[in-house]
């Protein structure tokens, strides 16, 4: 980060700094209360919302400012890294230490999802423990690539209190996807197959009516509802793997795991998001389906317009979501330079 960006990120957090280390106390003691939940949940938002400008992707460039983009639901560029650097002990440990420091607050020290920010999020940190991991490019119930755990260390996850990491320099990312593999001993034991690429065909209105139908007929409305307000029939008695209930997303609301691009909508079809009842449909519909109904839950979500450096900025405001602004304060809060 440059020296006038820190200066400024570090003046707007001073104001917040109570409310985090409150925040803090109030979660170690173990009392945390709904109501007090929900109040320290809309300070945080009135904090940031205070520290804010109108829209936020507007000349959204700096670190901060794209952070804010980030909340007001812009989907951040795709990371381009350069080549991965070697891993050995060093990498490992310098890893380890980046993850005390910036992740265990809500993953916990040792990947077990149990940190003492986890409890005051709606949908809970993935368990790295246990090496099973939604955003893949990989098949149904295989490890991630390398990349992938870039990419969601990079750009965060929307709608969820994972917060995008670009702002730490590249090769500490490569150091925190090292670390993490040692989470879990599904690494030592397999490797990830090799990715897949999507090659995103040309939309038509006829590819999109028929997508319209696969998702009736092909079991997504029953989930995600028939508008894809996330409101289908069986939507309500849903649970993850760990237990844990879960929502079908609103396809309408626009905040997306990976984005609204359609290679990544895409993507979550052809993969799953395993852990979670989002299942893949590689078997189940053929190729052109699969792009057909990726083109009719695009159509869903709402416009992005994407710029020249590769930022998608909503057309229309996308409401903030409690568990970012969250996850948002916590990585000002640890990006602060410690001197
Ligand atoms: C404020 C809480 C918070 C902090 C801090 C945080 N995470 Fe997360 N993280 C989450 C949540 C919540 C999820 C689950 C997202 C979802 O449901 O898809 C998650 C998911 C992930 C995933 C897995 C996504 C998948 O494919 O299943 C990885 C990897 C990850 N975080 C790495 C990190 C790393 C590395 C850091 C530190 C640099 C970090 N996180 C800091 C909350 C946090
Ligand atoms: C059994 C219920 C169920 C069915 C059937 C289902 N989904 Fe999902 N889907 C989910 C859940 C639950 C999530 C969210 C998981 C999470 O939040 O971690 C999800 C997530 C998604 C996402 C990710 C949105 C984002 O945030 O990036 C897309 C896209 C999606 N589903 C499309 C589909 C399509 C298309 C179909 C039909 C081919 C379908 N789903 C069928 C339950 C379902």
């Amino acid at each position: 980060m440059l020296t006038a960006q820190k200066a400024r990120l570090t003046k707007i957090l001073f104001a917040v700094q109570l409310t985090v280390m409150a925040a803090g106390v109030v979660a170690t003691a173990g009392v945390l209360v709904k109501s007090r939940v929900d109040t320290l949940r809309r300070r945080h938002e009135d904090s940031i919302a205070s520290a804010d400008a109108p829209s936020a992707c507007k000349g959204a460039t700096g670190t901060l400012a794209l952070l804010r983009a980030w909340l007001d639901g812009a989907e951040l560029p795709l990371p381009v890294p350069g080549p991965q650097p070697p891993v050995d002990d060093a990498v490992r440990a310098r890893g380890a230490a980046l993850f005390a420091r910036h992740c265990a607050t809500c993953h916990g020290t040792h990947g077990g999802g149990d940190g003492p920010t986890a409890a005051m999020l709606i949908d809970r940190p993935a368990t790295l423990s246990r090496g099973v991991y939604e955003l893949r490019t990989t098949e149904h119930e295989s490890l991630p690539t390398d990349r992938d755990l870039f990419r969601t260390i990079t750009e965060g996850v929307h709608g969820t209190g994972m917060p995008p990491w670009f702002a730490l320099p590249e090769r500490d990312r490569w150091a925190l996807v090292a670390h993490i593999k040692t989470l879990s001993k599904e690494f030592a034991e397999d490797e990830a197959p090799p990715p897949i690429e999507p090659r995103a065909p040309t939309p038509t209105p006829e590819r999109v009516a028929h997508g319209a139908q696969l998702y009736g007929d092909g079991g997504c409305a029953s989930c995600h509802g028939p508008s894809g307000r996330g409101d289908g029939p069986a939507a309500s008695s849903l649970v993850c793997q760990s237990g844990e209930p879960v929502k079908p997303r609103d396809l309408r609301l626009g905040r997306f795991h990976r984005s609204t691009r359609l290679e990544d909508i895409y993507t979550t079809i052809v993969t799953g998001l395993d852990g979670t009842p989002m299942a893949s449909f590689v078997k189940v519909m053929s190729p052109d389906d699969l792009w057909d109904v990726a083109l009719y839950v695009q159509g869903l979500a709402p416009r992005f317009v994407e710029r020249s450096d590769g930022l998608r900025c909503p057309q229309a405001p996308i409401a903030r979501d409690p568990d970012e602004a969250i996850g948002l304060r916590m990585l000002m809060h640890s990006l602060q330079p410690t001197n």
